[in-house]
Order: structure tokens, then sequence, then C-alpha cells
């Protein structure tokens, strides 16, 4: 994909996701949703949205009730997760600017109505929350290799080429480790949080996305286990196969962002804001519906399925839910 001039694989993989006719900046570049490449919470239905909303009102109470009360969806996708914050009809409604963040044009296109849709961060400082769903998972990374020592990765057209062992190796990484050893260095995930809270003046950035806490463990598990591609919601090739046509992702390691005022499963977090009365509310709805249910009955029963999946700790519900708070 580049030309014979090794690249660092964090510059290899933003060529190949969003370069020109990247994998998310065509026009019929990749998404999340059942019918696109990979299946997100807010994918799963509006449950996920709904709880959100709750968070989003306790910390416009926190913050004395703002207005305007900006909430910024970064990575927003197709603007689903938008679409049930704003379903959700939080108290903090009225009050409520929110602005969807989306790179890829042709999914801002689909953003829904009552939102700002930009392709990049707002200025700050807001009053408000910003939230990351699965965004830095997908943030170009660097790649490390073991191979006697710790060494970058690099693509040319070729494939892979190691450099010299790093001059100083980054302090994650485990002293020792399997021959082939990997392990993603993601300062780009860690930049966009600093960037992200210098923006907020006082309320939170809240990061949500598949990882582990610490960069040794991952380093230990094969490679093919975090560094993953998909393509039309199937794990796709190796990543080097086919550039453009599949999207690269990594599990996050905690312990390469800045440190959070709280870290906890998803579902912790979705247990904390609410989750379980949001689905007896649905369970009760549904009862008194079932004789003769409409579209509403249906969605409030459907709730009980969404949490099952929101809340699996070998799925989404072992996600980790960074929260940094100010103000
Ligand atoms: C895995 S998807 C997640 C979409 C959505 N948040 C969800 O949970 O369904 C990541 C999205 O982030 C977008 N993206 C990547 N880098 C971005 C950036 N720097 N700013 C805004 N969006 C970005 C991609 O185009 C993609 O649509």
């Amino acid at each position: 994909m580049s030309d014979a001039v090794p690249i660092p694989f964090d510059q290899f993989m933003e060529q190949a996701l969003y370069g020109p006719e990247g994998f998310y900046m065509r026009v019929d570049g990749g998404s999340a949703g059942r019918r696109g490449d990979f299946l997100t919470s807010p994918e799963v239905g509006p449950l996920f949205g709904t709880v959100l909303a709750t968070y989003l009102d306790s910390e416009w109470e926190r913050l004395g009730h703002p207005d305007p009360f900006t909430v910024v969806d970064a990575g927003a996708g197709p603007g689903t997760l938008a679409r049930s914050i704003l379903a959700a009809a939080p108290a903090c409604l009225d009050s409520m600017r929110y602005i969807t963040v989306e790179v890829s044009e042709a999914q801002r296109e689909r953003h829904p109505d009552g939102v700002e849709s930009r392709s990049d961060l707002p200025d700050g400082p807001i009053e408000g929350v910003i939230i990351a769903n699965e965004l830095l998972d997908n943030l170009p990374f660097r790649l490390a290799v073991f191979d006697g020592a710790w060494r970058e990765a690099f693509v040319d057209t070729n494939g892979e080429r190691l450099s010299a062992p790093f001059e100083h190796v980054p302090a994650v990484l485990p002293g020792n480790a399997p021959h082939g050893a990997r392990a993603p260095l993601t300062d780009r995930a860690a930049d966009w949080i600093d960037r992200a809270r210098s923006i907020v003046g006082r309320g939170s950035v809240v990061v949500i996305d598949y990882g582990v806490p610490r960069t040794s463990e991952l380093a230990l598990r094969p490679w093919r286990d975090w560094l993953r591609t998909y393509r039309g919601n199937e794990r796709g090739d190796h990543y080097l196969h086919a550039p453009r046509t599949q999207d690269i992702t990594t599990d996050l390691c905690f312990d390469q962002l800045p440190e959070a005022d709280a870290l906890r499963t998803q579902a912790q977090f979705l247990q904390l804001h609410g989750i379980t009365d949001r689905v007896e509310e649905g369970r009760r709805h549904w009862e008194q519906h079932a004789a003769r249910p409409d579209l509403e009955a249906m969605r409030m029963r459907s709730r009980i399925s969404e949490a099952e999946a929101l809340l699996d700790p070998d799925g989404l519900g072992g996600f980790l839910v960074a929260e940094y708070r100010s103000g």
C-alpha cells in the first residue's frame, strides 16, 4: 500500500482507514451496525443510549444545570447513539447542545436532525460531557514486536519490517516476552484524551472501549486475539492484507492512557446508572401490554435481551469505561 520506503505501523493504519479511499473514508465505507462491519453497544438497541442519557442527567445535576450543556459524541459513526440519547428525552434535553464528531463524510450525512455534525472536536471550554464509544481502539497505533528485544514494526510494499530496537523501551512493555510477542503503542489515544480533557472546562470525558488494564497482559496473549480486523460483521484477514477493505483495531491498554478518576467495566458503569431499573420498567410495560403489543411494547421487551448483551462479562459488559471529571 505504501511505496518502498517503510513507514511506521500507525502511518500504515492511518492510510488504510482514513487516507484517500480509506476504509472509513470511502462513500461505501465501513460503519457500525447490523448491516455494517461490526456491532457496537449503541447498535445492540436503544437501551445503551437510554442509560447514557441517565448518566448525562447526573452530570448536568452535578454541574448545577448549565445551559448550554454540551454533549460531544466523538467518533459518532452513523449517529445511532445520538438517536437513542435524544429519543430517551433526558431532563437536560432542553439545555442540551448535542455535537456529533465523525471524520467520515458518508457517516456524517446519516446523523440525525437536532445535532451539530462536525469532522473534528469543537473548541473549548465547554460545560458538558465528551463521550467516545469505541473510538480510541480505531485511532492509529504503533506496533512493538519482541525479537530478543522490543522493536517497532514498519510496513512497506513487501510486508512488515522491524526497525532497530527502541532506544528507550516504553516502560509499559514487559522486560521479557515470547519471541514474536507484540503490543500496541497507543500514544495517539492518550493524546486524544488529553485534548478532550482540555476542551471540557467543567464536566467529564467518558471513554468506553475494549481493552485490558495492563500492556504486559496483552503482550503475553496471541496478537491475533487483540489486533483484529473486521469486514461485513466478520473477522477480516491479516492486517496487511487488502488494506482499505477492512477495519483495523486493537484492544486498548489502559495503563497507556492518562489515569482515570474512575475505571469500571461497562457492566458496572451501566448498573451504576440504572440499567436494572430500565430493564424492570421494560418488563413491566411488556407484561401490561403483552395481550395487544404495539411497537413501544416490543421495544420495552427488547430491553431484556439488550441488557444481556450489554452486561455480558465475556462481551460488551467486560469493556472498560474510563471517566475523567473536572469542575
Ligand atoms: C468503531 S466506530 C464507533 C462508532 C460509534 N461510536 C459506535 O459506538 O457505534 C469508530 C468511528 O470513529 C470514527 N473516527 C476515527 N477517528 C476519528 C477522529 N479522530 N475523529 C472523529 N471520528 C473518528 C471512524 O470513522 C468510525 O466511524
